[in-house]
């Protein structure tokens, strides 16, 4: 049976056995399942325009309203095709539309890239002089640049012969540690490409590695999010059997194939230029994409197969860049603070820093760094997807459409969505700044009771706030339901009870803080002064906060052109203390405490 995807004008063939989130994959079009296609989170919804489907499920009945089930929509994962049919995908049931954050703060370091370059004009064969092509380069190397000992990769050596002759043997030559690893023409750029491989979002950058220089950088979802939200759901797919593990794998490798062409193209290079590559990522994402064992990685005690940086040939992943090229893995702290973590310390100096500080990557897990003048105390919390929009009743992916700023002024509510069009949804940024909006203005209380307002009616879930109108935008109401409230008080919860169980272990309190980093896609975005007065933030003055970008991909391309920083990220992991919050006692009371807004609502000292 034939399906129609629209608006993306895709056709392709289906089967009653095939639900149309899995018929949308087959057909290239990714359709968001955040829980991992199990009907559990309303991420995967679409609309039938036409043609017979499987009846209602009761997920469907419980996730979608009732006007949504008299005007065609469906979740993907939910409905199978019984015939020909033709859906609508809305723009935010798509995944490849998202903003990602991939301007960071940049940092001054000397370059002095792992893969070192070496011009060299070779003497040709004669009767007289039959040495090897091999030994013709290395007898080279040693005479001009005093290097010994050099080996050669196995699958560089086999393009060695023609590669000399066509080049009339005069080459640039990739050294890394000893071992060949590229053979160029003279002058030929020699490339890298530092990844950020997060949990929600891959960004890329592809770096001259002579002069350290970017030249072109980019992003995408991970593809593994139609296979589960976070990293729990993902371990627990990849557990399903060797089949699962694969796909997750492979998925990633695709997407990180594509992104590199995509960055070569724009930088009118070629993919076999890149001769070195640094994954930074939490330690679920590096298990996965090496296909290592994860099933003891989501039980206590958390043990992850390897910690330490590793070294991984790029053609062992099907990588597409040059023969020789490594991939380097900076080292885990721990089971559930990854390189991503490493590369964000290394990237913002918090390992050097003199003073209080506190760091922070938000995201579906957030990492939490406390550096006192002694020690470095670290911890991953679970806040959930919540600041992703998911499990928020018009929640979405910061992507065009979305609201991303909000300011109520009376009965009047002001917003800004992401590439000024019509709001279609609300991403992190605005539900934040509608939760403090509401809390400020006593809609709601400390425990996010919602009371008695003119804007504030009974819906399906309980009370909803009506931020847009029918008569606004795409003819879509946007609400925020009491339930989405709750949502942000558990990622709130998460995240506060996590600084306050690594002040308590540092025998510090709020105010000893002297200066907050914010790192990441969702904490760029963000409003202080609204996270300040939910209480995601610690209470302290504007010049304490630093948003930083994406420094977790920052500090990936540090580590690819320095050496130096290299081995100084080798050392981050022994100089943090690890909490563990889930085997931690204090953390559930914490954690219940964490769950209420604040009560001291007066003033925060970034109120303006
Ligand atoms: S409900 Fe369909 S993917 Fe979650």
């Amino acid at each position: 049976m034939q399906i129609d995807f629209e608006p993306l004008g895709i056709r392709s063939q289906g089967n009653s056995s095939t639900s149309l989130q899995e018929s949308a994959r087959q057909a290239g079009i990714v359709i968001n399942a955040l829980c991992g296609g199990l009907g559990k989170c309303g991420s995967c919804k679409i609309q039938v325009l036409d043609g017979p489907a499987s009846a209602h499920t009761e997920a469907e009945q419980t996730l979608l309203t009732p006007d949504e089930l008299s005007n065609g929509y469906r979740l993907a994962c939910q409905v199978y095709p019984l015939g020909d049919i033709k859906i609508h995908i809305p723009v935010e049931s798509l995944t490849a539309t998202q903003r990602i954050q991939l301007e960071s703060q940049e940092s001054v370091v000397t370059i002095d890239p792992i893969v070192r370059n070496y011009d060299a004009f070779l003497p040709m064969p004669t009767l007289h002089d039959t040495r090897s092509d091999v030994t013709r380069l290395t007898d080279y190397l040693e005479e001009r640049y005093g290097l010994e000992n050099l080996s050669i990769d196995f699958e560089l050596l086999k393009s060695v012969p023609t590669c000399l002759r066509e080049l009339d043997w005069a080459t640039t030559i990739g050294i890394r540690e000893g071992e060949i690893v590229s053979l160029k023409p003279l002058g030929k750029p020699s490339l890298g490409l530092a990844v950020d491989l997060g949990t929600t979002k891959i960004a890329a950058y592809l770096v001259d590695l002579r002069e350290g220089r970017t030249l072109a950088s980019s992003g995408i979802t991970n593809p593994q999010i139609a296979y589960g939200e976070d990293v729990i759901s993902r371990i627990a797919y990849a557990m399903k059997g060797a089949k699962e593990a694969t796909i997750l794998s492979e998925v990633v490798i695709t997407s990180l194939n594509e992104l590199a062409h995509r960055l070569c193209s724009q930088s009118d290079c070629n993919v076999h230029q890149i001769e070195e590559v640094v994954i930074a990522g939490n330690t679920v994402m590096r298990h996965l994409i090496l296909m290592l064992p994860v099933a003891q990685l989501g039980l206590a005690p958390y043990i992850s197969a390897d910690n330490n940086p590793l070294d991984v040939k790029a053609k062992a992943l099907n990588l597409d860049f040059s023969p020789g090229c490594y991939i380097h893995f900076p080292p885990n702290i721990g089971g559930f603070i990854g390189s991503d973590c490493v590369a964000m310390i290394l990237a913002t100096s918090i390992n050097q820093a003199k003073n209080v500080v506190l760091g922070m990557d938000i995201g579906t897990n957030t990492e939490i760094t406390l550096k006192t003048p002694q020690q470095i105390y670290a911890c991953s919390t679970a806040s959930g997807p919540a600041f992703e929009g998911a499990h928020i009743r018009n929640g979405m992916r910061a992507a065009d459409g979305a609201i991303e700023k909000v300011r109520i002024v009376g009965s009047v509510v002001e917003y800004q969505t992401i590439g000024g069009v019509a709001p279609i949804g609300l991403c992190g940024s605005g539900i934040l700044d509608v939760v403090a909006q509401l809390f400020r203005l006593g809609i709601i209380n400390e425990a996010g009771t919602m009371k008695d307002n003119p804007l504030v009616r009974r819906g399906k879930d309980g009370p909803e706030f009506v931020l847009v109108g029918k008569s606004a935008g795409n003819n879509k109401e946007i609400v925020i339901t009491r339930r989405d409230i709750g949502e942000i008080q558990l990622a709130k919860g998460a995240i506060q009870a996590g600084i306050n169980i690594l002040l308590a272990e540092a025998g510090l309190k709020e105010t000893d803080i002297d200066q907050v980093i914010i790192a990441g896609a969702f904490g760029s975005y963000i409003n202080v002064d609204s996270a300040i007065a939910i209480g995601i933030l610690p209470r302290l003055p504007p010049q304490c906060f630093n948003q930083v970008g994406n420094a977790a991909g920052m500090g990936a391309k540090i580590i690819l052109v320095s050496n130096e920083k290299r081995e100084q990220a080798k050392k981050i992991p022994n100089q943090v203390h690890y909490v563990d919050l889930i085997t931690n006692s204090n953390f559930f009371q914490e954690f219940s405490k964490a769950m209420f807004l604040p009560k001291d609502i007066t003033v925060s000292p970034n109120q303006r």
